[in-house]
């Protein structure tokens, strides 16, 4: 490859030294140098068949169309372009590609918001109150739950849902407050303090009803359902292994948790067998102490060697601009090295803004750490070095456009640093972080957003293909189900290239 561009770049010099004098450049060389260009952006060296190049022009029409339509949907928040998105047949086409894997995901937010409060607040026995802050927390009880500080007294929902008239609207509320979703982003979120105040908030309001161990099965079977739906066929999972609870208070450890994981997955795969499956990477709150930390990792190398088939890999989570720093938990991280264990690493590093500061070196700590792909990665493109390593060591970045839109990295998503490193060719994944507190499923949304937003015209449909390949190369599936994902994927892609071309 680097041969390859090499010897390109060779002949375009010397064509430039033989143009010297000429006042209008030779085309010959000019379309040379546009090919050169756009052969280094991810994808750019992909061959496509005839078919896909029929579905290639159909697409670039398409976003032709779309780009000087107005409005323009990666150029609004999400929340207000999303009507928008639902009506874009370049979206349509998305919905209907096979994309592969989604490697990152939180276990709090992987099913639907319509699915949480249609289906689970609907069960028996599950009781609300309401927070002094304006928001809501549930719990599965046989008896009405003891009062909890900054809290109304508990309700039974169906009770309360018998005394209010308009039902719909009560429901309505409910998706708000589990969900960041709202009229006017602009105005309820002035900046990133606000926005991840609320984003933490919704995150214990959906865990009163995902860690009921009856619902957490049926959450995960759904989650999953809704991805296979969206054409996802493996799921790389970052999950807190928190313990769940039963009608009559007692828990569920974690270990019950993991198995659950397994039995769901299988369960599953038994009724879809084109599906992969899940790995999890445990994760921690970087607002744990150090020795919180320490404890967490031993215990995921314990876990890991019992159920090495599930467990990936160990992450830090919350946000990074009020955490600690990966450097900050540098004793806990040499752990696996220490008692010569293989515990891979996910970390999310570089999600801010704050250029310059300790926060902003999580990048290169994640790389000195040996991570295995970047969360984010969103301040990668100001650090040389960082950016070299990773791409030398083919340490993806998992790029997710709706969060860092949402959480106020960047407004308008053609000026994600995305959509430099995407014309480099640097190795990257499309994912969706948090898809209930964003109102979707699936990956489609975050898809259209970086190939109609970040990749602009230049993104084709090599670049579709070669992120969607990467996110079964870059996940830490075996050599041999990589294979297997990768061929079951080619047949879908060739079926979807069929029907769309
Ligand atoms: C919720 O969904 C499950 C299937 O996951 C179904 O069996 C159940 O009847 C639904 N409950 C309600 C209240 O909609
Ligand atoms: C949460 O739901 C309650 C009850 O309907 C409602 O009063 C409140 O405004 C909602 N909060 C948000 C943030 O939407
Ligand atoms: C998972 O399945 C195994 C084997 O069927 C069973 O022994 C175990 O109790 C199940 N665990 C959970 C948490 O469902
Ligand atoms: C760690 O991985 C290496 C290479 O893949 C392997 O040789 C070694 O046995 C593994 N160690 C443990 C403790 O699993
Ligand atoms: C990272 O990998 C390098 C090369 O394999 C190794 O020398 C180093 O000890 C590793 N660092 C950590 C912190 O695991
Ligand atoms: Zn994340």
């Amino acid at each position: 490859m680097i041969t390859c561009r090499g010897t390109a770049l060779m002949t375009i010099m010397i064509l430039v030294s033989v143009n010297e004098g000429r006042s209008i450049p030779d085309p010959y060389q000019r379309e040379l140098m546009l090919q050169e260009e756009a052969s280094q952006q991810v994808g750019g060296r992909v061959e496509l068949s005839a078919a896909e190049q029929r579905l290639d022009s159909f697409l670039r029409k398409l976003k032709e169309q779309e780009m000087v339509a107005s409005p323009f949907p990666p150029a609004m928040h999400f929340f207000r372009a999303k009507p928008h998105i639902q009506k874009s047949p370049v979206f349509k086409v998305l919905q209907k590609m096979p994309k592969g894997a989604v490697l990152h995901v939180h276990s709090s937010a992987l099913a639907s918001v319509d699915w949480l409060v249609m289906n689970v607040t609907y069960r028996p026995h599950c009781y609300i109150c309401f927070t002094w802050s304006g928001s809501v927390k549930f719990l599965f009880s046989t008896q009405r739950p003891f009062p909890q500080w900054g809290c109304s007294s508990w309700s039974l929902l169906e009770q309360l849902r018998a005394t209010i008239s308009d039902i719909p609207a009560f429901d309505k509320s409910l998706m708000r407050n589990l969900t960041l979703w709202t009229e006017d982003p602009d105005v309820a979120y002035p900046n990133q303090d606000t926005v991840w105040e609320r984003f933490e908030q919704t995150f214990i309001a959906i865990s009163g009803l995902i860690s009921y161990a009856p619902v957490f099965k049926d959450y995960l079977y759904q989650g999953l359902q809704q991805l296979y739906d969206d054409n996802i066929l493996y799921l790389e999972l970052r999950a807190g292994l928190s313990m769940t609870y039963m009608l009559d208070g007692r828990v569920r450890d974690r270990e019950w948790s993991l198995q659950t994981y397994k039995n769901i997955t299988e369960q599953f795969r038994l009724e879809h067998p084109d599906f992969i499956g899940i790995r999890i990477i445990v994760t921690v709150h970087r607002e744990l102490s150090l020795s919180q930390v320490k404890q967490t990792i031993s215990d995921t190398i314990e876990l890991q060697k019992r159920y090495p088939e599930i467990i990936a890999g160990f992450d830090l989570v919350g946000r990074e601009d009020t955490g600690k720093s990966i450097w900050y938990f540098r004793e806990a991280l040499s752990v696996p090295t220490e008692v010569k264990a293989n515990l891979s690493y996910f970390f999310h590093a570089g999600e801010t803004d704050l250029d310059g500061t300790d926060v902003d070196r999580n990048v290169l700590d994640a790389l000195l750490f040996n991570t295995t792909r970047i969360g984010h990665g969103f301040a990668l493109a100001h650090h040389p070095l960082a950016k070299e390593l990773s791409r030398k060591r083919g340490v993806p970045l998992e790029v997710c456009p709706i969060s860092n839109q949402v959480l106020k990295l960047v407004s308008d998503l053609r000026n994600h640093p995305a959509a430099v490193l995407m014309s480099e060719g640097h190795p990257m994944v499309v994912s969706s972080d948090d898809p209930t507190l964003f109102g979707t499923t699936g990956l489609s949304y975050d898809f259209y957003e970086a190939f109609v937003g970040i990749g602009g015209l230049s993104a084709n449909v090599g670049t579709l293909k070669e992120l969607a390949l990467n996110s079964i190369r870059y996940s830490s599936l075996s050599a041999a189900v990589k294979n297997k994902a990768t061929a079951i994927w080619k047949q879908k892609w060739d079926k979807f290239i069929l029907e769309n071309s």
